[in-house]
């Protein structure tokens, strides 16, 4: 194996008790994504060879978020994070170099863990731990250092006397290891201890003591290295990874009016040129091309959106939006909706499963589910396409430059031919060939002298 290689192990079967939660701690999305999936991405981009997880508590659960390379072993009862390590011995080479990480630390970098592989590997030694210093180590195990500066050992919160528990230096819970030292190391840790547990930084004292090199190596950002063992702390990480993407957004050439009041995912793309105004969510993969006004008020899941449109007060999810399009205020645009360029879609609308042709207009208050609408289209307010039977759903075809007057119903299936009108007040039921006009309503009667004949 060449120098620079290594394999990576998370411990991802604990309950994380103090989540008070049904969901394994490591399932908490942080940025829109579980922790353990953040932790398993910075390992392979840093490098590693193959991920192992450890499961758990909710294996099955956990499973089904893993990408599909992930190999999993079990540990059937949560006796520590040394025993957890312990259950992968027989996936791992002796020879292999393997980093530790911990399935709730979901801030850590690529960079920061090549930083880390690469001091391993230069210092020669059997076993690194990453530490940090951290204002409030409270919760985290204490680096303790004998008088020549070395590390000595680690005491967990738990189990650290006064003294020790002013030491502000953290483990981390990142370590790299030579497999074999790592394995002989672990067979000899006991559980005597304020949790009655097989704590994984007890294998470093045991090794020192078999004249094995040990070192501490320190980073400088606490934060890249939180562990999230509750909700507090898992707001915490929520608001620095928005941070991150807001500011790698700014910089980047996108105006973000009030940074604390917009929450984008990090696999959201959004391009130079737009503004986005407070109070929105982009989540997912949603893609903005340059130019938009997106806001306020909006959420967008899973959305593309072509350049120069604006869109204010918007629920959009699953859904494909043109260039120069404006939509807003109070729509809902659900999943497989296609909208094309310069389409204007105005306030309370909902649109569903639905292709919309470019240039066409659907102003107010209507409900387009189901639909084929070519180009330029005028949709009279109040339009409804009535889609379901009570059974089974029906599509709507409008060809181009129809006109439907105000509050029409078209009772699907129902097509509407190029150019036709529709008079308002219309419940369609039968075809509208091209060009002609239907009516579908009563005629208006109006009797002279009723009100006085009343009287
Ligand atoms: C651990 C470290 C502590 C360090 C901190 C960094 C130990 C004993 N303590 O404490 O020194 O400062 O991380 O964040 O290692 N897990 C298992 N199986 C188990 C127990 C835990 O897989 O039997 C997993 C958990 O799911 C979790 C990770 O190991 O992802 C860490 O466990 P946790 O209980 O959060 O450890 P901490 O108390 O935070
Ligand atoms: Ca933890």
């Amino acid at each position: 194996m060449e120098n620079n290689n290594f394999i990576t192990i998370v411990l991802a079967a604990g309950k994380g008790t103090r989540m008070k939660s049904k969901l394994p701690k490591v399932l908490h999305k942080v940025g829109g994504k579980p922790m353990v999936n953040r932790v398993l991405e910075a390992a392979s981009l840093a490098g590693s060879e193959k991920n192992i997880v450890i499961l758990g508590f909710g294996k099955e659960m956990v499973e089904k978020v893993l990408p599909e390379n992930t190999v999993t072993v079990l540990q059937k009862e949560q006796l520590g994070t040394g025993h957890a390590v312990l259950q992968a011995k027989d996936l791992v080479n002796p020879e292999d170099t393997v980093l530790i990480l911990c399935g709730d630390t979901p801030l850590l970098s690529p960079e920061m863990l090549k930083h880390f592989t690469t001091a391993h590997h230069k210092n020669k030694v059997a076993a690194s731990v990453l530490t940090t210093v951290m204002p409030n180590p409270t919760g985290y195990g204490r680096i303790v250092r004998n008088m020549n500066g070395l590390l000595q050992k680690i005491v967990e919160h738990k189990d650290a006397n006064i003294a020790e528990l002013t030491i502000k230096e953290v483990n981390t819970g990142i370590y790299l290891f030579n497999a074999k030292s790592l394995f002989e190391a672990l067979e000899k840790v006991g559980n005597d201890n304020a949790q009655g547990e097989y704590y994984l930084p007890d294998v470093l004292p045991i090794l020192h003591d078999a004249g094995q090199k040990i070192e501490a190596v320190v980073v400088d950002d606490y934060e890249e290295t939180l562990g999230i063992n509750s909700r507090l702390q898992l707001s915490r990480a929520e608001a620095i990874l928005r941070e991150r993407k807001n500011y790698e957004l700014m910089r980047d050439g996108v105006t973000i009016i009030d940074p604390a009041n917009t929450y984008i995912d990090s696999d959201v793309t959004i391009e130079p040129d737009c503004i986005i105004y407070p109070s929105t969510w982009i989540e997912g993969k949603t893609i903005i091309h340059s130019g938009c006004e997106i806001g306020p008020g909006c959420r967008f899941s899973d959305v593309e959106i072509g350049a120069n449109s604006t869109i204010s007060f918007t629920y959009a999810h699953e859904c494909r939006i043109g260039k120069n399009v404006t939509v807003g205020p109070y729509v809902h645009l659900r999943p497989n909706t296609v909208i094309s360029d310069n389409v204007h879609i105005g306030n309370f609308m909902e649109v569903k499963n639905s292709n919309i042709g470019e240039g066409t207009k659907l102003p107010h208050l209507s409900y387009i589910g189901d639909s084929d609408i070519g180009k330029k289209v005028n949709m009279g307010c109040g339009t409804i396409t009535v889609n379901y039977d009570g059974k089974v759903k029906h599509r709507t075809t409008i060809a181009d430059n129809a006109f439907v007057g105000c509050n029409s119903n078209l009772v699907a299936p129902v097509t509407v031919g190029e150019g036709a009108y529709i008079g308002a007040g219309s419940t369609i039921t039968k075809d509208v060939p091209a060009h002609e006009l239907a009516i579908a309503r009563e005629r208006q009667k109006n009797i002279p002298n009723w009100v006085d004949k009343r009287r």
